[in-house]
């Protein structure tokens, strides 16, 4: 398979990182995000019906998101357009059963070399080995607290020891990198900033605190909850904290480590100045929508073409596409796009 030339936009950002949702299902109900649970749109009442029943492990293409077959033609394509790195997300991811089909199949694609996956961890303990199995590298889950009954405020899920457990698990199983986020909510979290510091003093994570996004649903959620992390930025490099450089493929984090703890800080500030202009990564949504910015307009379908084109045209249309991604999202103005909250794409 003769590799095309990488992913390049109209500002010369070169696309090496995809994320691609497997489903937006979510059995959580993260205040931010989805404060009255997985609510689905009229198509995908088969999913609603999975999510609220017990039956969790028991989505797949039959509710709609792509098939195991559209995957590989997508991943296929991404990988010959110079994709290296497969983020999967949600909704949440877990929920598929066929995720370490999907694992597999990205892990054993040319050009791939680095599987992740973001889950909420609900049941993270019991699924991860057989997702290392299947070739997971990286794995990220969120606590935005680590106090067990604001966790359940936050999330309405009592599930902070499991996702505690998940991290020691995934440590233990020598993932490459093992990530906790952290939403910085000013009502709920903010007074832990300095738990959270001390959490990573001997666990050797990258705990990432993430600046609240406006979405579509939760604008009056935001004005009262968002804060800005400059102030985390100025206490760590008061606190001799220092900045690392990004690696190849990373994420949006700005990373920093201290000599005398065993884990790492990241910030993610997707207000700041220049946040957009290492821009690295692609969205593709459950269904097979090309997304060229969490925050742009609807997404476009990709799914026509997944099991009519060959890898090679796929990768010239999503090239053809990418020069309409523009310099910069508008949530400086306000404006959230379509996206109504972030289980629609992963985050
Ligand atoms: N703002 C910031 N982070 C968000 N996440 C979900 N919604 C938002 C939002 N509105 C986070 C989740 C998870 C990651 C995938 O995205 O908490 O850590
Ligand atoms: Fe929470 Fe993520 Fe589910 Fe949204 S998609 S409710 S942030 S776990």
């Amino acid at each position: 398979m003769n590799q095309h030339s990488a992913l390049v936009d109209n500002y010369r950002r070169r696309f090496t990182y995809l994320r691609l949702s497997v489903t937006d299902v979510c059995n959580f109900r993260c205040n931010y995000c989805l404060p009255d649970g997985y609510l689905p749109d009229d198509k995908k009442s088969n999913a609603s019906s999975c999510a609220s029943s017990t039956g969790f492990d028991s989505l797949d293409s039959s509710n709609g998101f792509l098939s195991l077959t559209e995957i590989a033609a997508l991943v296929k394509a991404f990988a010959l357009s110079g994709t290296k790195k497969i983020r999967l997300t949600g909704g949440e991811a877990t929920l598929r059963k066929d995720l370490p089909d999907i694992i597999r199949l990205c892990k054993s694609t040319p050009g791939i070399e680095q599987v992740a996956l973001t889950s909420n961890g609900y049941r993270i303990t019991h699924q991860l080995p057989e997702l290392v199995d299947a070739g997971l590298d990286q794995l990220n889950l969120s606590a935005d607290s680590l106090n067990p009954s604001t966790f359940a405020l936050i999330t309405g899920h009592d599930k902070l020891r499991e996702v505690m457990a998940g991290l020691d698990l995934a440590l233990g199983l020598g993932l490459t990198k093992v990530k906790l986020n952290v939403v910085l909510l000013r009502e709920n979290n903010f007074d832990e900033f300095a738990d959270f510091v001390e959490f990573v003093r001997h666990k050797p994570i990258s705990l990432r605190f993430i600046e609240l996004m406006q979405t579509t649903d939760n604008v009056d959620f935001f004005r009262r909850q968002h804060v800005s992390g400059q102030a985390l930025q100025t206490y760590l490099e008061q606190n001799d904290w220092l900045q690392v450089l990004a690696e190849p493929n990373a994420g949006p984090a700005i990373e920093y480590t201290h000599p005398e703890y065993d884990g790492k800080i990241g910030l993610i500030m997707p207000y700041s100045k220049d946040f957009c202009s290492s821009c690295n990564r692609l969205r593709v949504s459950a269904e097979g929508n090309l997304h060229l910015c969490l925050f742009a307009e609807e997404g476009i379908s990709l799914r026509p073409y997944l099991l009519n084109e060959s890898a090679s045209q796929l990768a010239e249309r999503i090239q053809v596409l990418l020069l309409g991604k523009k310099a910069t999202h508008e949530l400086h103005e306000g404006l959230t796009g379509a996206t109504k909250h972030l289980a629609m794409l992963g985050g």
